[in-house]
């Protein structure tokens, strides 16, 4: 067996020859001049020259070489009570269908288009319809509102929106089209054409004029073939949250993410054409893209698209169920659902009802997992529990325990080491690298193997600026942490004002810019606050305009619904105070690293340069009345 740090030392010295051999693994309609292009670094192209067709190659390369009937996709939905299989040559028809009606309105290469729908199979067919066209994909996941769902049709500019008539929550059914006419109205750019699927839980009234039926616009069109495109075009844009209220649009391209999502189903998660791999997470975020839909499918596997919860979908057994029902071998969640069944099944009475001797391993990410979550999945599935750490912008692991190169001792609270490809350090303010055991700012050496962002959508500066003006030579990754002595990482924070609730990434941002149009609040800050199920929730502290009449609970409830209203369910917000005065520093800027260290109960030094202390008392008043703690001051 090749060992991790032999795959490391040759991806760093050799990184051409290392992906020219990876690349082995995808059909090329043309081969590349260069395997990376550096010729405009900081910016840098993978496959430079080549052809290629992603959709060609998660697809109908399989049913070529003789597998059109091994089940690509099982399509498992307790909330609606069906399930049923896909096989590769089922996915092929239905996609080369979609993609000739996508077609018919006009949809060619390079144009964009959004998707804003929930986990049923069209969506896939949807994504891989794009792909077979060389249309640019832009997945927005159901739990935003409308006005996120405008933001990002204003930057994508798409020709067409594909979406369904609702999205199906433990909590009932959510109707979308009302949200997708109100992004529409509430959109600058004007969308011509909307493909709208029907589903039988509710039915959606189409815009005469604009919106089809989905299936009636499949009818009597030409099944349309792969469309080859230039490696380095983009395959989709997918938008996360930054710094500020205005996400950005990481673009993907084609060839570099083939050849690392196809790379990383052995390397990372040891699966071989044929095994079953699921990631119950939700195609609307990186983990569904890259390993619920392409990865997978690549490598042709067998994936799952799961439309329920860990729990009470009907209970926490469900995953068990699924597990022993599709033969899973490799499973991928977030440690949020595990926190979540192992919060209703303490004793694993639930677990026990099944057989789940097919899985192998357990990985864990979106979110840092703590030790105990990783240690009682270990416990009770009795299989190796990866914690792997990567995000939107790479598209697939920075750090993991490679268990298809070779498995590592598993440290909790660390997602292990740096995947071949990718040569992490951890720096200090200056940019010089810091000792083992030390925190700092965590940052990856240019040039980021294949399958990472090249950039972000038309605009390489905001991705030069955000992510590579701070370390020359380097990405910032946003993370902070240590390394130990034998190179494990530790993620422990983010730089930024990035928080994760429930595995999901959101911007406090964004919270604050959507608080702020409340018109009886004057000032407000937002920050995360330590959860036991979900990581972290969103906590605002607004000071009031003088003179608001509004009693406080009133208050509270206009908030949390302008949150709801404004970003979606998804924001989960739902703890809010007022406060009488927020503390600064003398320049005015809102002090959140220290009112987050207060509130999770951590050593805080006040800043020389504060405005008021006595603003900070009222803060930590605030914290033990809402239940968290207030910090113990070191300085
Ligand atoms: N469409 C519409 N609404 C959605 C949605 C979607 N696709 N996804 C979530 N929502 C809604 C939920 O219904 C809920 O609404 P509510 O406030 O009316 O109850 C809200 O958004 C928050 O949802 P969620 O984050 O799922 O929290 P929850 O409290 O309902 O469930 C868990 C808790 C732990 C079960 C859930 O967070 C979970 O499954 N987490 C795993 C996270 C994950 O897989 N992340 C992917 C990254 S790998
Ligand atoms: P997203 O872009 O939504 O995937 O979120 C990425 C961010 O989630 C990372 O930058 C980290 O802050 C956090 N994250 C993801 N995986 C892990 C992990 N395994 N350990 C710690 N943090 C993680």
């Amino acid at each position: 067996m090749t060992s991790i740090r032999a795959l490391q030392q040759r991806a760093k010295i050799e990184p051409q020859e290392f992906w020219a051999e990876a690349a082995e693994g995808i059909h090329w309609d043309q081969p590349w001049q260069q395997v990376l292009d550096d010729r405009a670094a900081p910016l840098y192209r993978w496959f430079d020259g080549a052809m290629i067709n992603t959709c060609y190659n998660a697809v109908d390369r399989h049913v070529e070489a003789g597998f059109g009937d091994q089940v690509a996709i099982h399509y498992d939905s307790p909330v609606t009570d069906t399930a049923y299989a896909i096989t590769y040559a089922e996915l092929q028809a239905q996609v080369a269908r979609l993609a000739g009606a996508l077609r018919a309105q006009g949809v060619e290469k390079s144009d964009r288009v959004v998707i804003y729908m929930p986990m049923v199979p069209e969506t896939v067919y949807a994504m891989l319809a794009c792909a077979r066209l060389g249309a640019i994909h832009s997945v927005v996941f159901g739990g935003f509102a409308a006005a996120e769902l405008a933001t990002r049709i204003d930057d994508a500019c798409p020709k067409l929106v594909l979406s369904a008539s609702c999205g199906i929550e433990p909590s009932g059914v959510v109707p979308y089209k009302p949200l997708l006419d109100n992004a529409l109205e509430l959109a600058q750019h004007p969308v011509e054409r909307c493909l709208i699927l029907q589903r039988p839980q509710c039915s959606a009234v189409l815009h005469e004029g604009r919106d089809l039926d989905w299936h009636q616009a499949q009818h009597g069109v030409e099944p349309a073939d792969c469309v080859p495109v230039a490696a380095t075009d983009p395959l989709y844009i997918l938008y996360t949250s930054g710094t500020t209220g205005t996400p950005k649009g990481v673009v993907r391209d084609n060839g570099g993410h083939a050849v690392a999502l196809h790379w990383s189903m052995k390397a990372i998660y040891d699966i071989d054409p044929g095994d079953t791999f699921w990631a119950a997470s939700d195609v609307g975020w990186v983990v569904g893209h890259s390993y619920i839909v392409y990865g997978p499918l690549l490598a042709r596997a067998t994936t799952v698209l799961y439309e329920g919860k860990p729990v009470g979908t009907p209970d926490p057994g469900a995953f068990w169920r699924v597990i022993e029902q599709y033969q899973v071998k490799s499973f991928f969640t977030a440690p949020t659902a595990i926190r979540a069944i192992k919060r209703e099944d303490p004793n694993t009475e639930y677990l026990q009802r099944y057989d789940i001797s097919t899985l192998k391993a357990l990985y864990l990410a979106g979110e840092r997992c703590d030790p105990d979550t990783l240690n009682w999945a270990m416990d009770t599935l009795k299989v190796p529990v990866v914690d792997h750490w990567w995000q939107t912008e790479t598209g697939w692991a920075i750090c993991a325990n490679p268990l298809g190169i070779e498995p590592l001792p598993i440290k909790a609270g660390s997602p292990s080491l740096a995947v071949p490809g990718y040569q992490v350090e951890v720096l200090d303010e200056e940019g010089n690298p810091m000792a083992a055991g030390q925190s700092g700012a965590i940052a990856i050496r240019l040039p980021l193997p294949p399958g990472t962002l090249p950039t972000l959508w038309g605009n390489d500066q905001r991705y030069i600026d955000s992510y590579l003006s701070r370390y020359p030579g380097y990405y910032l990754t946003g993370d902070a942490g240590y390394q130990d002595e034998e190179g494990y990482l530790y993620i422990m924070s983010r730089i930024d004002d990035i928080i994760n609730v429930a595995g999901h990434r959101l911007s406090t941002g964004r919270f604050e810019e959507v608080l702020a149009q409340h018109p009886a609040v004057a000032e407000v800050a937002v920050i995360g606050v330590a959860d036991k199920l979900k990581g972290q929730v969103p906590l605002g502290l607004v000071v009031l305009k003088s003179g608001v009449e509004l009693g406080e609970d009133e208050l509270y409830q206009q908030l949390i619904a302008l949150v709801r209203k404004e970003i979606g369910p998804v924001a989960a917000f739902k703890l809010v105070s007022v406060i009488n005065k927020l503390p600064k520093t003398r320049s005015g800027k809102i002090l959140r690293g220290t009112m987050r260290k207060m509130a999770d109960n951590q050593d805080y030094v006040v800043p020389a340069t504060i405005e008021d202390p006595a603003a900070l008392d009222l803060v930590h008043n605030t914290l033990v009345r809402l239940g968290y703690g207030k910090g113990r001051v070191t300085g």
